[in-house]
């Protein structure tokens, strides 16, 4: 059998090539073609549509409880179209519109680097919907509307193609996020393929604790044999890719596996003049294919959900007012929060899902200005959710410098920055534990984003210094990785 998800020096190679270091960014020549920029809406303009109820009536669970996963899960929570719009909403929907030179920016839901928005949406319901007729949609977020791809009920080939992962089979109904990597290269080319796991995992931040919040079961599955999804949908798998497949509610009957499945070939509009192609994005992205159950049961675990959360957590906003109000600051004012709220925006973020992926991600963060915390560097233990003090002293300068010398990181209160050990997540699950780290690292930044928000704070995701924040953090963080970080604030 072909092992290429456990050949793990294409990892290595894909990470190490596409290293952001103070030299790189000075020397690599690379220029926004703003006359080929990739328009970020996927559009079927022969498919029939459905309209989604726009009465949306988001949810008023406060936002700490619905992203730390403590909310009362129903079995027998039905799915329908209110609740069906509210979810997806959520997760990509158009929360603002912003005039940007000549043009309209539509900014949405979760957070997306550059505002690219690479990530798609497709669905594939169950026959228990009501006013849904069970097949494979893609979910507009521009009109709000169901875009019908294939009829018939899709989910028992989801499941079969996750090694007949039960919630998958009885889930009410399951998505399929997606990339349009082009999206996201035309800025980033090869390293790329890392924000689109963290745009995925902003949106499950959202879709996450919007389910929860509805009282839905949900499970995060990374482990599937690729090309199945992706004749599914109709992708090639190296223009555009699944990423993730979220299972949401559960008791439904399964769907049957022996469903008869041409190809899908659905015309789409063009996103820009020329797309280009990145060599090192779509070896990465070969390498950790799953190519059969085996291979995926060999990886594939049943993770319950650790919630976050502190029992004494503060007043907060609800979820929905929280995401219709989140966007990323764009400049902090140089004050502290309190130890109360950095704890409760690090307890409530830091839980993990139900999902077929261990745990892969620590936190270290950097306190420029925490009140009750002295300022330095930082590890979180998720475990025990304490803070162990690795250095101390005033590090405005090297916050700022360690995440491409952006402002934001010098004149935040707080910047995280989540990371993982590369032998680990390699010998646990091969290449694909890359995917699954830098997907779980993203909802980890997503939860943040929302809690801090829903106590009134700010942030904003940002990218780094590869090697640079290593070595800031070592000796503790020696043989890591870093995946992201998200400052936190007071907007200025
Ligand atoms: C993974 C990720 C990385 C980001 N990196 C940066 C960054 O380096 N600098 C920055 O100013 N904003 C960064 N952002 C913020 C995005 O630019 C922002 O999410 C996008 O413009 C959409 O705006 P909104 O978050 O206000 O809705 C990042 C966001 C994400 C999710």
């Amino acid at each position: 059998m072909d092992c290429a998800n456990r050949r793990t020096e294409a990892a290595r190679l894909y990470h190490e090539v596409t290293k952001h270091s103070y030299t790189s960014v000075r020397t690599d020549g690379h220029y926004l073609d703003w006359n080929n920029r990739p328009f970020p809406f996927k559009i079927y303009p022969h498919a029939a549509s459905l309209a989604l109820p726009r009465e949306l009536n988001l949810s008023s669970l406060p936002a700490l409880k619905a992203i730390s996963e403590q909310n009362a899960v129903d079995p027998q929570t039905p799915i329908d179209l209110d609740r069906l719009a509210r979810l997806l909403f959520c997760a990509g929907g158009l929360t603002r519109k912003r005039k940007v030179g000549m043009e309209y920016y539509h900014f949405r839901a979760a957070a997306s680097a550059g505002a690219l928005y690479p990530i798609e949406i497709y669905l594939a319901s169950g026959p228990d919907i009501a006013g849904l007729e069970p097949g494979l949609y893609h979910f507009s977020p521009a009109d709000l509307k169901l875009r019908g791809l294939r009829r018939g009920d899709w989910r028992g080939v989801i499941a079969e193609a996750c090694a007949m992962r039960s919630s998958v089979a009885q889930a009410r109904c399951v998505l399929v996020l997606s990339a349009i990597f082009w999206r996201s290269a035309w800025k980033y080319r090869a390293r790329c393929y890392r924000y689109c796991f963290w745009d995925t995992g902003t949106m499950m931040a959202n879709l996450l604790a919007a389910a929860n919040a509805e009282g839905l079961r949900t499970d995060a599955v990374v482990n599937f044999i690729d090309s199945e999804i992706e004749r599914l949908i109709g992708a090639d798998g190296e223009r555009e890719a699944p990423l993730c497949i979220v299972a949401l509610g559960s008791g439904s009957h399964p769907g049957r596996t022996d469903m008869d499945m041409p190809p899908l070939q659905l015309e789409t509009v063009p996103l820009s003049m020329e797309e280009k192609n990145y060599p090192d994005l779509i070896a990465m992205h070969r390498a950790s294919r799953l190519i059969d159950s085996t291979e995926v049961s060999s990886i594939a675990v049943d993770h319950s959900v650790e919630p976050g959360g502190s029992e004494h957590a503060p007043e907060c906003s609800g979820l929905g007012e929280t995401i219709v109000r989140r966007g990323s600051t764009r400049k902090f004012a140089e004050e502290p929060i309190s130890a109360r709220e950095l704890e409760a925006i690090l307890d409530n973020s830091s839980g993990h899902p139900y999902c077929d992926f261990p745990p892969l991600v620590d936190t270290y963060l950097i306190v420029n200005a925490v009140e009750g915390v002295e300022s330095g560097a930082y590890f979180y233990s998720r475990r025990d959710r304490r803070l162990q003090l690795l250095k101390a002293g005033n590090f405005r300068g090297q916050a700022g410098y360690l995440c491409l010398e952006q402002p934001l990181g010098a004149d935040c209160s707080a910047l995280v920055c989540y990371m993982a050990d590369f032998n680990r997540l390699l010998d646990t699950m091969g290449n694909r534990g890359y995917r699954a780290a830098q997907l779980e690292a993203g909802l980890h930044g997503g939860r943040a984003y929302l809690a801090a928000y829903s106590l009134g704070r700010g942030a904003t995701g940002l990218t780094f210094y590869d090697d640079d924040t290593v070595e800031f953090f070592s000796p503790h963080a020696a043989g890591k990785i870093p995946l992201l970080m998200v400052a936190i604030g007071v907007p200025a």
